[in-house]
């Protein structure tokens, strides 16, 4: 009973508490905005520096009697910045009301003295147990309807206008005490923001905020079984107050797709309105400080880009070895992590608002994955330089000491259980901070783009929407988004092209490539923006189930992929695609040799003018086109309607498209990098051979060697 009132206070007090419901952003294609134009801040990251490097701490876990220690021996590392707070509401606010911040005074100060820039957080990630005790309404409500209560972290739902009440006081109370704090050179929001493996919340503040975020989408409930296709098993809704969190835990089918996609939509946007609430109270006080949140590597959830406005720089968070085998390369893929995720993330935050960097980069053995295995020795120097390359501004890690207590306590840290002894990841992040020393000085502030590397620019166009429905409705098991995603990102890395991953709202022009796999969700306007691309020299890429919905995710009431037809010139057969069961695989035969497939083929009619590259050579189709390409305006169109089992079938038609362009790209070992910033070269070998860096004669080699073996860099200016 006094739950159920303490639910209703908060929720009309939430009508004045919370910022309005966020705007359905995610599946509108804004208005275009040149990238440079999206913020002009204050320069937090010079570019002398090129890249800063520092490193989680917790002041609240260790004797005081050793901060000084501690502090001294991170500037001896060469670190140039530490973090702490992130998680320490608890010791901020012991009780209700009453702060305690003195320590962290202490801390900063400390920092300070020893040479190190701080960032703090705000603490909202662990909420402390009076909080959850009083007001249990804060914590969320995983899918089976069960309260999760205090004892780890990311239990807060932050669609409860009383947790935003909390969190915002807390946050302006740090903000107002260190936000002129000259050591203090940043602000992380929140901490890895989501709910982990509990994903969602489906308490009754989320729902209501989706359903009012559904209310402005529509405007009527008839739109909304209209664009649900609510007829189908008779969903039909009568009002807005109905409509539930599309929760397979309580369906007795899967829930429907329309619904599932608005509500992925939702909660990325309410994630980002979250983020965005935060940063607002930041900025009342910070003035020479930046903003950002660390978003985990590639997830799907949350969307970094409907925060790019809110944020000065985008950062993640990345532990490339967990024991995971998905994307690896070779026998000691598993020590080496992908080049593939690590590149596309940080293409795609580096787009975003033009500041990127990791601010969780493991430093050794985690223990969280299901098998934790060493990385490779090298390996964290590698991802690291690989990240300098990448155009990263700055890299910090998780975490100086090996922890001796709590759940993280086989996590490997800069030093071990003593405090003192430097663990091997530790020294490689010191070697990397010399070596960056050592650039800053050879680096020469004009440095352009050398040309034949400008000239394969490529833009890959990304968009959750298309994420979240490929994903919902997969139709085949043999399916990864990701991993298709992946396919094109690596053969672009292969060719060493430079890629910016944008989004809808960014300009193509700028670029000669522009490649879009399984882009499923679209809308004639974007098919004539790409239309345009072409017709004014652009090649675009476009691959499998592309254009087969519109952006409520319905099919075409026409001929299937109808809005692309005209632009690819061509269509889709009687039977317009196929997959194929378990081990099974196909066979697709282009310039002469052939390539497997299993998880979803198209059978395309080319128009005359259509070139066919690749055709099937076996089932029943034999003969019939799988890849096509045409000339249209001053440019071209390739089509890919099939998903290669390697990805050896897509990398080799990018590189028939760039060829046929005149343009020449490298043809580099997979998972072999190459990356240009600052006038300088990076080659970061994830691969498990030694292989040669494409090092020209009279290059001069500045770390490294030319040949580089597993787990090896090499930098070099020309
Ligand atoms: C991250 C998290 C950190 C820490 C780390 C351990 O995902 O943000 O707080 O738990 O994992 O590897």
């Amino acid at each position: 009973m006094l739950h159920s009132t303490r639910l209703l206070c908060g929720l009309l007090t939430g009508l004045f508490l919370l910022n309005a419901v966020p705007a359905a952003t995610a599946q509108k294609a804004a208005p275009v905005t040149k990238v440079a134009a999206a913020k002009a801040a204050p320069d937090y990251f010079p570019a002398a520096d090129m890249m800063t490097i520092g490193v989680y701490y917790y002041p609240e876990a260790w004797p005081e009697s050793q901060w000084a220690r501690d502090f001294a021996n991170m500037r001896k590392l060469g670190l140039e910045f530490v973090h702490m707070g992130e998680f320490a509401w608890g010791l901020y606010e012991p009780e209700e009301g009453k702060y305690t911040l003195d320590w962290l005074d202490r801390a900063v100060a400390l920092a300070s003295k020893a040479g190190l820039k701080v960032v703090l957080c705000t603490p909202s990630a662990t909420p402390p147990v009076w909080l959850a005790e009083n007001h249990p309404e804060i914590l969320m409500v995983d899918a089976q309807g069960r309260r999760m209560e205090h004892g780890t972290r990311q239990q807060g739902n932050w669609s409860s206008p009383l947790f935003r009440q909390y969190v915002a006081k807390i946050n302006a109370q740090l903000a107002q005490h260190f936000g002129r704090n000259p050591a203090v050179v940043g602000w992380q929001i929140d901490n890895e923001l989501s709910h982990y493996g509990r994903q969602f919340s489906y308490d009754d503040f989320s729902k209501a905020r989706f359903q009012a975020w559904l209310k402005q989408k529509y405007g009527t409930i008839a739109n909304l079984n209209r664009d649900w296709g609510n007829t189908f098993w008779s969903q039909l809704y009568q009002n807005f107050g109905q409509v539930r969190i599309p929760n397979q835990e309580e369906l007795v089918a899967t829930p429907n797709p329309h619904a599932l996609l608005d509500f992925q939509r939702f909660f990325a946007d309410e994630a980002a309105d979250y983020i965005r609430a935060q940063a607002t109270t930041l900025r009342q006080y910070a003035r020479h400080q930046w903003v950002t949140t660390n978003h985990m590597a590639n997830h799907r959830d949350l969307n970094p880009a409907l925060s790019r406005q809110d944020v000065d720089i985008t950062t993640w968070t990345t532990y490339p070895v967990h024991g995971e085998m998905f994307g690896q390369n070779g026998p000691l893929g598993f020590r080496l992590g992908s080049a593939n995720g690590l590149g596309f993330m940080h293409d795609f935050a580096r787009a975003l608002n033009g500041s990127e960097g990791i601010m969780e980069l493991q430093p050794g053995q985690v223990n969280w994955g299901d098998i934790n295995p060493q990385p490779l020795p090298g390996a964290v120097h590698m991802w690291l330089m690989h990240a300098f390359g990448s155009g990263a501004k700055l890299i910090c890690s998780y975490r100086y000491r090996q922890p001796r207590a709590g759940s993280e306590l086989y996590h490997y840290g800069f030093v071990g259980p003593d405090g003192v002894t430097p663990l091997p990841g530790g020294l490689e992040y010191a070697q990397a901070m010399q070596e960056i020393n050592q650039l800053r000085k050879l680096r020469k502030p004009n440095a352009a783009m050398p040309a034949r590397y400008a000239a394969r620019r490529t833009a890959f166009l990304y968009n959750f929407d298309n994420r979240f429905d490929l994903d919902n409705h997969p139709s085949t098991t043999r399916w990864g988004t990701l991993e298709h995603m992946f396919r094109y990102y690596g053969a672009l890395k292969a060719m060493s092209c430079p890629v910016d991953v944008i989004t809808e709202d960014q300009d193509f022009s700028r670029y000669p490539f522009l490649v879009a796999p399984a882009y499923q969700l679209l809308d004639k306007a974007l098919v004539d923006r790409w239309t345009a691309y072409v017709q004014n020299g652009g090649h675009l890429i476009l691959s499998t189930r592309t254009g087969q919905k519109d952006r409520r995710g319905m099919l075409w009431e026409g001929p299937w992929a109808a809005p692309i037809l005209d632009l690819i010139g061509a269509k889709f057969g009687e039977r317009p695609f196929d997959m194929l069961p378990g081990q099974v695989l196909g066979k697709v035969a282009f310039g002469g040799k052939n390539y497997d497939w299993g998880s979803w083929g198209e059978l395309l009619v080319p128009n005359a003018g259509t070139t066919t590259l690749a055709r099937y050579a076996d089932q029943f189709y034999t003969g019939a086109p799988a890849v096509t390409t045409r000339k249209l305006g001053k440019g071209t169109v390739t089509y890919v309607g099939v998903d290669s089992y390697l990805g050896d079938l897509e990398r080799d038609v990018l590189r028939s498209v760039y060829a046929a362009a005149n343009v020449p790209v490298e043809a580099l070992p997979d998972q072999f990098v190459v990356n240009w910033r600052d006038g300088f070269w990076v080659a970061a070998n994830f691969t498990s051979e030694t292989h040669a860096a494409p090092v020209p004669a009279g290059a001069r080699l500045l770390v490294g060697t030319r040949e580089v073996a597993p787990g090896g860099v090499a930098v070099w200016q020309e």
